[in-house]
């Protein structure tokens, strides 16, 4: 899906649209303020590729990709260059009943593959490589459910962009020309309150989501009153309607109680993910939230930009 700058120089994007795998690790970090510390974290995100390479070529059907995300507080150091048009931290986003907290974070990665081991070997060495320039934030290890279903027991995923509407929804164009191949990442951790999801008949937990439990076919949109996650999370304009890519995972440990879903959610304009927070926190109208959130507590929210892969190599030193 190589995009071209100017029609002249082949821009190649990261691999914002990796296969859904059976495992993913989540790795946010902060810089620490030491001198040297961003030259070392510059060295490491111009070489990952090189080192994704070499530990996914060890087995390439496992495939192993990683996409790294870099936030607003670092990027003018890291990378030298002005600040992508929609580059912001998290806004909060608070409605009357929950709120999407925002909370610290410099760098993400997104690692994914099928072998478990190879997520796990490769954030190791990128924290080998990493070193002290950077103190963990949060490390999530997700992993797939039977058919891509969320915890929650509903499969996750399925109105993924596909296509040429894949990279026209998740990659920057020529709105933004230096950055070109790029695209905005949002995160949120989730945690789910399970025995009080699993009170609710099937049939409200259908109506809350918008889709059947067992053949997960859509149910018809409400007209007015309390809308589905899946109505909510429908922006439409004059322009049509406008998708992100999301790779959400289950993750948790069921002997601690914990239960989640940790949101990824890839975009060509930050503002569209922002759109459907304001719809599934405030609510449309407002005050009627998403019902989700009734079960499920933001615990994390940060906003990353995942540059071009051409543009991470040209940081090289
Ligand atoms: C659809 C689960 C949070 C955006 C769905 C679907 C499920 C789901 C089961 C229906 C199947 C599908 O199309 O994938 C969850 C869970 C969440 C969560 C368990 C966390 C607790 C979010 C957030 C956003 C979001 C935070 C956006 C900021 C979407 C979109 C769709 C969707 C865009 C597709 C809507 C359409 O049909 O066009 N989600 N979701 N979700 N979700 Fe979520």
């Amino acid at each position: 899906s190589d995009q071209s700058f100017a029609g002249r120089v082949p821009i190649a994007p990261q691999q914002v649209d990796a296969p859904l795998t059976r495992s993913a690790i989540f790795l946010v970090v902060g810089v620490v303020d030491r001198p040297g510390a961003m030259d070392t974290v510059r060295d490491v995100v111009a070489g990952l590729e090189g080192l994704v390479k070499t530990i996914g070529f060890r087995d390439l059907p496992a495939q192993l990709s990683c996409t790294v995300g870099i936030g607003a507080r670092v990027w003018p150091e890291l990378t030298g260059l002005s600040t992508p048009a929609e580059l912001h931290p998290f806004k909060e986003v608070r409605g009357a009943a929950h709120t999407a907290v925002s909370t610290p974070g410099d760098l993400l990665f997104h690692i994914r593959s099928n072998r478990q081991d190879m997520c796990f070997e490769l954030e190791r060495l990128l924290l080998e490589g990493l070193g002290d320039a950077v103190t963990t934030i949060d490390e999530t290890s997700g992993f797939r459910y039977f058919d891509a279903r969320d915890l929650l027991g509903f499969v996750d995923g399925t109105a993924n962009p596909v296509g040429p509407n894949l990279p026209a929804s998740t990659l920057v164009g020529d709105e933004d020309p230096q950055f070109v191949g790029g695209s905005y990442v949002l995160v949120q951790k989730y945690l789910h309150q399970m025995s009080s999801w699993a009170k609710l008949s099937t049939e409200q937990q259908e109506s809350i989501i918008g889709r059947r439990k067992a053949d997960d076919l859509e149910l018809d949109d409400a007209v007015e009153g309390q809308k589905s996650h899946k109505t909510l999370n429908t922006i439409t304009d004059d322009a049509g309607e406008h998708d992100i890519l999301r790779d959400n995972m289950p993750f948790g440990s069921p002997g601690q109680g914990e239960f989640g879903t940790y949101f990824i959610g890839y975009a060509r304009h930050l503002w569209v993910t922002e759109k459907m927070l304001e719809r599934m926190f405030i609510g449309d109208p407002p005050g009627l939230h998403d019902r989700i959130l009734d079960f499920s507590e933001a615990k994390t929210g940060c906003v990353f930009f995942a540059p071009s892969a051409s543009l991470l190599a040209g940081l090289a030193g």
